[in-house]
């Protein structure tokens, strides 16, 4: 299928090897689980967004990523040329490439332990430039900063700036002041609003043009200016919830790209990352634009909006 590319997408963000182990349960506090299968995938929430925004979503993408000089960066370097992503690459002698821990449950849900490696060497000077970019998706694995100066860059250069807000922490008002489209999930909106129970409220609260909240399973929510949209999520057996986030944040940013409107934008991210949790791997669960398609065109109403409203309070 030919894919109409209209903007272009730069995604600025941390690459990783992902070591995954599947288990019964993902261990407390102290605790120690055995686990199972044992396997590495391509992953990070910069190269995974990428790979959605080109794969899932059919953008034009670029990739902006710090790798170290050895082999766990060459996986990431081939998953990413084959998912079409362009790259500029800073190399890193003196930290490795990037790796993460996952624990992965028979239910689908994770926990992650980051050690970012090269991805902490990503400095203001190493965004490429901005000629032609319509988008600049940002995360926070890569030093605040550096987030912070692209994200001003790019404002001033007159291109949208997308931030998903994840890993969780408080942010600079500086950078929310650069930031259009704010993604983040109900912890990360706690995180940077204090609120805790009522989306609406919190959507409120923040300073930014549009907020977009993700619901996992229920689905997603959105404040753009005044006006609210709410997607119910497309219902699927979830076997790996890493990276769906990430495979939303992509997509809807591919969408966004190519002139949807924000709602249509908003459902294609919904099953995008529908799909990419019935898959193992954050990279390698990315569907295809063309999945993605059929999935839109089979499913006529997903979930049942008047509980995802009342859910976030939204009316
Ligand atoms: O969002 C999922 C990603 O978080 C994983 O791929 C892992 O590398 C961490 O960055």
């Amino acid at each position: 299928m030919t894919i109409l590319r209209r903007g272009s997408v730069l995604v600025a963000g941390s690459a990783n090897l992902d070591f995954v182990v599947r288990a019964a349960h993902v261990p407390a506090p102290g605790e120690t689980v055995l686990g199972r299968a044992f396997d590495t995938f391509p992953g990070g929430k910069g190269a995974n967004q990428a790979v959605a925004c080109a794969r899932a979503g059919g953008a034009s993408t670029r990739l902006l990523l710090a790798l170290g000089d050895d082999a766990n960066a060459l996986p990431l370097e081939a998953s990413l040329r084959d998912a079409g992503v362009d790259l500029d690459i800073v190399l890193v002698h003196d930290e490795p490439t990037g790796v993460a821990f996952v624990c992965l449950s028979d239910t689908g849900e994770n926990a992650i332990t980051v050690a970012p490696g090269a991805n902490s060497r990503l400095r203001p000077d190493h965004l490429p430039s901005l000629a032609g970019i319509t988008h600049l998706l940002l995360q926070l694995e890569t030093p605040l900063a550096s987030v912070e100066a692209w994200a001003r860059t790019a404002r001033d250069a007159g291109a949208a700036v997308v931030l998903n807000a994840a890993p969780a922490r408080t942010l600079p008002p500086n950078l929310l002041a650069a930031v259009d489209i704010l993604i983040v999930n109900e912890g990360e909106l706690a995180a940077l609003t204090g609120v805790q129970g009522d989306i609406g409220r919190a959507m409120a609260a923040l300073e930014v043009a549009c907020v977009v909240v993700t619901l996992g399973a229920r689905g997603c929510c959105a404040r753009i200016g005044t006006q609210q949209l709410l997607q119910p999520a497309f219902a699927i057996q979830a076997l790996d919830t890493t990276g769906a986030g990430d495979t939303f944040c992509g997509a809807l940013v591919a969408a966004l790209s190519r002139g949807m409107p924000f709602a249509t934008a908003l459902r294609r991210a919904c099953a995008a990352s529908a799909l990419a949790c019935t898959r193992l791997g954050a990279q390698a669960g990315v569907p295809s634009y063309d999945e993605v398609e059929r999935l839109l065109a089979a499913e006529r109403e997903p979930g049942a909006i008047d509980d995802l409203a009342a859910y976030c309070r939204l009316a």
